[in-house]
Formats: C-alpha cells, structure tokens, sequence
C-alpha cells in the first residue's frame, strides 16, 4: 500500500470507470473508513446506501444536472454510494444546536467523504462526490426519511481515466499567522 502522502497527493476525482466489479474486501474498507470517521462528539450521523441497481441508477441520474461532470458516473460506475445524514445530532446537546453554525450535519459527511475517497484510492479505487445534484429528487427515489438529508452522491470503482491535479492555492496564501 502507498504511504500516507502519496494517496493525499494520488487521489482525484474519478469520473470515468471500468465495468470490473469493485471487490467486496475493497467495499468492505471503505465502510470501515465512514466507521471510524471524527464526528461532532462522536455523534455519527452518518448513513450509507450502496446501490448497485441498474433503474435506482438511472431515476438518481435524472435527478443530476446534465451538465454536471459527473453525470454519466452515476449510472457507468460499478458501484454507488448515497451519503446521508440525520438531522439535528451533529452540532446538538440536548436537542438544541449548541455552536452559531447549528447542524453540522455537512461538516461530519465532509469528513465522511474524505475517509472514503482516500480509502478508495489507497485500494486502487476511484471516487468523485456529486454535490450538484437536485437532492431532494435523489431523497424521493431511495426513499430517505424525514429527519434525514441526502447530501451526495459517490460513485465508486477502478479508475478508466487518470486526470491530471487541479492546481492548488499556495500555502503562503491561505495561511495565516498569529491573526487573519
Ligand atoms: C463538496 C464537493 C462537491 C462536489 N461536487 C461535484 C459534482 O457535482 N460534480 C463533479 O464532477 N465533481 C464534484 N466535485 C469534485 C471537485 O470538482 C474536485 O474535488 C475538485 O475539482 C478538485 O479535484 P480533485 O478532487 O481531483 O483533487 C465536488 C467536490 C466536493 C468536495
């Protein structure tokens, strides 16, 4: 396996997949990775659906803008995974948002989608996050319920594409010392 490092610098977003199946070892990590992630006081307001459904596929893919990147990835992808969040746990104590930001539901997924694409990518896997996407349509079709946010879309698989790194911000320009 790759050092730390080389998958931080490795992984990209993947939008073109191979038809292989993603192993089941492979699935099996990238779950454990959304286990093990940091959560607002541990909360763990994550849920995952995996979908492997051809039709499930193709109503999410109507619910995507054509013009997202992503669009052909959400149904050509082995696999696809729909990150979801319970409401009002990350951010909360005793059922009252407890920071100015309130739900922190998108901050504790974010992590989530993190540990995912960078386990994907140290097994061999690709990943993207679709986040343009129209979500609540997405919540209609897998039938998320109330009380709960769908908030992207992962497909997952070997990568058919090896896309070159979008350039980054130096980190002379976004690091600050002592004050802003
Ligand atoms: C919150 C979030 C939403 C994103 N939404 C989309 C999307 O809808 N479609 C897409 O093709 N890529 C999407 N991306 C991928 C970004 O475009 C990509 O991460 C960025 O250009 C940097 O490229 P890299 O991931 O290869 O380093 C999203 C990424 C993040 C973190």
């Amino acid at each position: 396996m790759p050092d730390f490092m080389e998958i931080l610098y490795g992984r990209r977003s993947i939008r073109k997949y191979k038809s292989e199946p993603v192993p089941e070892k492979a699935l099996s990590a990238v779950l454990e990775s959304v286990r093990w992630s940091q959560s607002w006081a541990n909360t763990q307001c994550w849920e995952i659906i995996v979908i492997t459904d051809k039709t499930i596929r193709e109503q999410l893919q109507a619910a995507v803008p054509k013009g997202n990147p992503s669009f052909k990835a959400v149904v050509e992808a082995p696999l696809l995974l729909a990150l979801c969040a319970e409401l009002k746990r990350a951010g909360f104590y005793k059922g009252n948002a407890a920071s100015k930001f309130g739900d922190w539901f998108l901050f504790d997924l974010g992590i989530v989608t993190q540990n995912i694409a960078l386990t994907a990518h140290a097994h061999g896997l690709g990943t993207v996050v679709a986040g343009l996407i129209n979500h609540d349509a997405c919540k209609e079709v897998l039938g998320v319920p109330e009380g709960f946010e769908l908030v992207t879309l992962m497909p997952l698989g070997y990568p058919d594409e090896a896309p070159p790194a979008p350039p980054r911000r130096e980190i002379s320009a976004f690091t600050h010392y002592d004050r802003f």
